[in-house]
C-alpha cells in the first residue's frame, strides 16, 4: 500500500501527478455528462433496527439516515411472544412487534416486509416444526387464517410486502420439496385473501447464478406453477459476493430456467465485519447504479435487534444483545455511529441528479456522485481494503466547465471511532485542495484504510 505521502494529508487526496502510477490500484469513474434521475437513496432500508416502544427512537434518526423500508416480525422476542408454534398468545405478542414496526414505517412513508418466518417462530434460536412437516398442512393453514385476520383487523395490509419465508435454502435444506409446497399454497392464499399484495421471494442466503441449485430448482418451479414472486429478493451478506456481478447474473438465471423479471430487492445486506463507512458506501455505490433498493442486515440478538436502527445508533450501556425488557431494551439516550454520518450525507447532502459512474475494475473500490447544478457530491469507500485509487471525473464541460482550469475541492472523511456504538457527530472536514485539470477531465486520488470512506465537493 501507498505510504509515501505527508502526515498531515494522509489518506486525503492528492493530483495524481505526484504519485508514482504503480501505486495506483485503480480508477473509478464519474460521468458528468450522464444524469440518472434524481437521488431516492436506495440503500437506506433497515432489517429490524426498530424499537417495539412507537417513537423510542427520536424521529430526526430516521428522517436523517432517510429511513425508507422496514423488514421484521418479531424475531427474537422471548416468550410470551415466541411465534405460532409455541401457541396462540405467543404468536400475538410476536405479531404485535411486527405491527408497531410497521406503523412506525409507514409514518415514515417505508413500505414494510413483513417476515411470516419470524412469526412462525422459525428465528434460528431453535430447532422448530416447519410447514408441512409429515406431509401435515393443518397447521400451516391454521396460521395463516390467523396471520390474514390479524393484518386485516390492525389495516396492516396497506405497502406491504408479503414474504413467504426467510432463507429457505437454509431452514428446508432437508426438504426443499416442502418448501416448494409450501410457496405454492401460501402463495396462492395470500393472492386469494389480498390480490394487490406483493409476494417477495424467495429471499435466500445464496446468490442466483445460472447452476446454482436452490434457484435453478425454484426459479423452474415457480415459472411452471405460476407462482413467481412480485419481487426477487436475496442476502448480500458474504465476503466473496458481489451485487454487480450477482445482479448481472439473476437476469441470466431468470431468462435460463424461463422465469419474468421482476425487481430485486436486497433485504439484507453487508457482513457484520462490512458494516463501517468505506464498505457500506462501497454497497450504496453499487445499489444505486442498480437501481435496486437494498435493506442493511442486522447482526444484533436479543432486544438489540429491535433497536439501534440496524446498528447505526449508539445509547449509553448500549448492547448487542440485550435480554431486559426493562432496562437496556427501552432506555434512550441516543446517537449516531460513524456509519449514521455517511447514511446522513447520503440522504440529505446528496441531492439533485445522480450521475453515473463505474467502480474500479479490481471491484473493491467505488463511488457514487450527485450534481445539483451548483455542486458535485461524491462519496466513495473500499470493501476493508486499505489502498490507493484514482478518481476521474469526465465531461466536466457538461456542467459548464471550460476544457482545463482548476477545481478546489472540500473533503470529508468518515470515520469509525469506537466502533458500533461510537459516538460520532460528525464527519472530520479535511479542508480544500485545488486541483489542476486538463482535457474537460479531472484526476485526482484518495487513499482509504480498512474502515474509512471520503465525500468530496466541488462547486460548478
Ligand atoms: C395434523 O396437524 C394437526 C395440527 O397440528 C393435528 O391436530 C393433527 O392431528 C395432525 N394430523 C395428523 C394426521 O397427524
Ligand atoms: C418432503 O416433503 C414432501 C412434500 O411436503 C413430502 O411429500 C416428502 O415425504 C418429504 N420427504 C422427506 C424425505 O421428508
Ligand atoms: C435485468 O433486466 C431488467 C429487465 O430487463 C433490466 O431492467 C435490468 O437493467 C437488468 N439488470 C442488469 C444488471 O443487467
Ligand atoms: C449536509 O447538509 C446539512 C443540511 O443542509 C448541513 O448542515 C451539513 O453541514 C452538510 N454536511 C456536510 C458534510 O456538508
Ligand atoms: C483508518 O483511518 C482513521 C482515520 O485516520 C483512523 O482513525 C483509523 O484508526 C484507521 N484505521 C486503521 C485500521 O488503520
Amino acid at each position: 500500500m501507498m505510504n509515501t505521502v505527508p502526515l498531515l494529508l494522509a489518506s486525503t487526496l492528492y493530483a495524481a501527478t505526484v504519485t508514482a502510477q504503480g501505486d495506483i490500484l485503480g480508477t473509478a469513474t464519474v460521468n458528468a455528462a450522464i444524469a440518472r434521475g434524481t437521488p431516492s437513496h436506495l440503500a437506506s432500508g433497515i432489517l429490524y433496527g426498530i424499537p417495539d416502544a412507537q417513537g423510542q427512537i427520536p424521529s430526526e434518526f430516521y428522517t436523517d439516515m432517510g429511513f425508507n423500508y422496514g423488514r421484521g416480525g418479531g424475531s427474537r422476542l422471548p416468550s410470551p411472544a415466541l411465534g405460532w408454534v409455541y401457541g396462540e398468545t405467543q404468536f400475538e405478542n410476536r405479531f404485535a412487534s411486527a405491527l408497531s414496526n410497521y406503523q412506525t414505517a409507514r409514518s415514515y412513508g417505508a413500505p414494510f416486509q413483513l417476515l411470516v418466518a419470524d412469526l412462525w417462530g422459525a428465528d434460528q434460536t431453535s430447532v422448530v416444526p416447519l410447514p408441512g412437516d409429515d406431509g401435515n398442512w393443518t397447521s400451516y393453514d391454521l396460521f395463516l387464517d390467523a396471520l390474514f385476520e390479524a393484518l386485516t383487523d390492525n389495516e396492516m395490509t396497506e405497502a406491504l410486502d408479503f414474504e413467504i419465508w426467510n432463507e429457505p435454502d437454509t431452514a428446508f435444506e432437508a426438504n426443499l420439496t416442502q418448501f416448494y409446497d409450501m410457496w405454492a399454497r401460501g402463495y396462492r392464499r395470500v393472492k386469494e385473501a389480498f390480490p394487490d399484495m406483493p409476494i417477495i421471494g424467495p429471499c435466500s442466503a445464496s446468490r442466483p447464478y445460472v447452476g446454482e441449485s436452490f434457484w435453478a430448482e425454484f426459479l423452474a418451479f415457480v415459472a411452471a406453477d405460476g407462482t413467481e414472486p412480485q419481487l426477487y429478493c436475496w442476502h448480500e451478506e458474504s465476503s466473496s459476493y458481489d451485487i454487480a456481478t450477482d445482479l448481472e447474473d439473476f437476469n441470466a438465471t431468470l431468462a435460463y430456467y424461463g422465469a419474468s423479471y421482476s425487481p430485486v430487492n436486497i433485504n439484507e445486506y453487508a457482513t457484520e465485519d462490512e458494516q463501517v463507512p468505506g464498505a457500506i458506501v462501497w454497497y450504496v455505490s453499487r445499489l444505486e447504479r442498480y437501481d435496486t433498493q437494498g435493506l442493511r442486515g442486522n447482526w444484533a440478538i436479543g432486544y438489540s435487534l429491535h433497536d439501534y436502527l440496524a446498528n447505526l445508533l449508539g445509547k449509553p450501556g448500549a448492547t448487542e444483545d440485550c435480554t431486559d425488557a426493562d432496562t437496556c431494551a427501552v432506555s434512550t439516550g441516543y446517537w449516531g455511529n460513524g456509519e449514521f454520518d455517511v447514511y446522513r450525507y447520503y440522504n440529505l447532502n446528496m441531492t439533485g441528479e445522480r450521475l453515473a459512474t463505474t467502480g474500479s475494475p479490481d471491484a473493491l473500490f467505488d463511488i457514487y456522485a450527485t450534481s445539483d447544478g451548483t455542486t458535485v457530491r461524491m462519496l466513495c469507500g473500499s470493501r476493508l481494503t486499505a489502498g490507493t485509487w484514482d478518481i476521474a471525473v469526465t465531461n466536466l464541460a457538461a456542467l459548464g466547465l471550460p476544457d482545463s482550469g482548476t477545481i478546489v475541492i472540500q473533503s470529508y472523511q468518515f470515520n469509525w471511532p469506537n466502533g458500533v456504538f461510537g459516538d460520532v457527530p460528525s464527519p472530520v472536514n479535511q479542508g480544500t485542495y485545488p486541483h489542476d485539470y486538463s482535457d474537460g477531465t479531472l484526476v485526482f486520488y484518495v487513499s482509504p484504510n480498512e474502515t474509512t470512506a471520503y465525500a468530496f465537493e466541488f462547486t460548478i
